[in-house]
């Protein structure tokens, strides 16, 4: 048997800001029947993760490109892989079956052959949660969020933490996982509608839209008049310079992405280095890869408190393949709130 598979491909390299007609949809033909023993599996996907750092892998050249397997370079007019679940059609891998869930790296398309065996997937068991919770809160973004925050940001509770673009899949997290451990949080987002719901919602003692102040130090200032112990940064450039001007002490910077930066190659943090110095802050980059030590920690807490509803999964769901670039794109414009997934189909 053979069906369609549509799949979304980048037509070139992608410099600067992602828009529409950078991508193209392409159909080819995929036969469901695999060669016994070739270890080969078909999936149908799902759900799919939108993530800022794909677009980092589009460029003609990033430094992330060589630092680790899963950003290397995508290639133009072949289908870009990304975190999600899916569920098996054909196994000539014995350790999977028709009908499995699994979890992993699949493709923007409806579905994905994965060949060799040597695939990084694995079978999940949603424990009674959505589907969808596998690519956001139980997936990476959480495990971003809980490793970046608890391992690299070393918390102490009383402390005062800022997160930037605290409305997002990773750092409402940090937010929520923040205040559940007794800190005093302060988001900012770039919406009032975001702004309420980390205030109203989610739990965060103040949050602030970053595109209404035209100082963001001052800002920073206000927000914390006895200084930031904790920065879990998310965009880089300016608001990382305004929260350095603004730390405590032994602060703590966890670098997690610096998204207004992937689009605009001109941007660039330049925090004051005397004040890192006489600080002694500590800036730290970090992979949500580096805390798989972590991973079984981070899923019984975090199912515990969504359990108790101490917790809340925000998603942001866009449906069908042919929404992956509009998808896309919107995480660079703020259109997201939450975890950005495209369902691409039912069960
Ligand atoms: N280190 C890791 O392992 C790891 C893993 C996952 C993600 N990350 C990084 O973590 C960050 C957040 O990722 P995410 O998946 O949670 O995405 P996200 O926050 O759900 O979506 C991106 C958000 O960033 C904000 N944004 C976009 N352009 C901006 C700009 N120029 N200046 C300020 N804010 C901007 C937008 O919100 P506003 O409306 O608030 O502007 C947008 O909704 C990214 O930098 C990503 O690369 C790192």
């Amino acid at each position: 048997m053979e069906v369609a598979n549509r799949y979304i491909t980048i037509k070139t390299q992608v410099d600067g800001e992602p828009k529409e007609s950078d991508f193209e949809l392409k159909t080819s033909a995929l036969s469901l029947s695999l060669d016994s023993g070739s270890n080969d599996m078909i999936v149908k996907n799902l759900y799919v993760s939108i993530d800022p750092y794909q677009i980092n892998r589009m460029k003609s050249h990033s430094s992330s490109q060589k630092a680790i397997g899963f950003a290397a370079a995508i290639t133009p007019g072949e289908a870009i892989d990304a975190y999600g679940v899916a569920k098996v059609v054909a196994s000539a891998n014995p350790e999977f079956e028709k009908d499995d869930l699994v979890v992993g790296l699949i493709t923007w398309g409806d579905y994905s052959l994965l060949k060799g065996g040597n695939y990084m997937l694995r079978k999940f068991d949603p424990m009674g949660f959505p589907l969808s919770y596998q690519v956001g809160i139980l997936g990476f973004s959480g495990l971003t969020a809980y490793g970046g925050f608890f391992k690299v940001c070393k918390p102490k509770k009383g402390e005062k933490v800022f997160v930037s673009a605290a409305s997002g899949s990773v750092g409402n997290l940090v937010g929520q996982y923040a205040k559940l451990f007794g800190c005093y949080v302060v988001g900012c987002a770039g919406s009032k509608e975001k702004v309420a719901l980390l205030k109203e919602k989610l739990g965060f003692d103040d949050a602030f839209n970053y595109k209404e102040e035209s100082d963001l130090k001052s800002a920073l200032k206000r927000y914390f008049p006895d200084g930031i112990d904790i920065y879990f940064d998310n965009v880089g450039a300016e608001m990382l310079e305004a929260a350095v001007a603004n730390m405590n002490t032994f602060g703590r910077v966890a670098v997690c992405g610096v998204i207004s930066e992937y689009t605009d190659a001109a941007k660039r943090a330049a925090p004051d280095m005397l004040d890192v110095v006489y600080k002694r802050i500590t800036i730290q980059g970090f992979l949500a890869a580096d805390h798989m030590n972590v991973f079984s920690d981070f899923i019984s807490t975090t199912t515990d408190h969504l359990r108790t509803g101490k917790l809340y999964a925000i998603e942001d769901v866009s449906n069908g393949l042919e929404s992956f670039p509009s998808a896309f794109i919107g995480l660079f414009r703020g259109h997201n709130t939450g975890k950005k997934i495209v369902k691409v189909a039912d069960e």
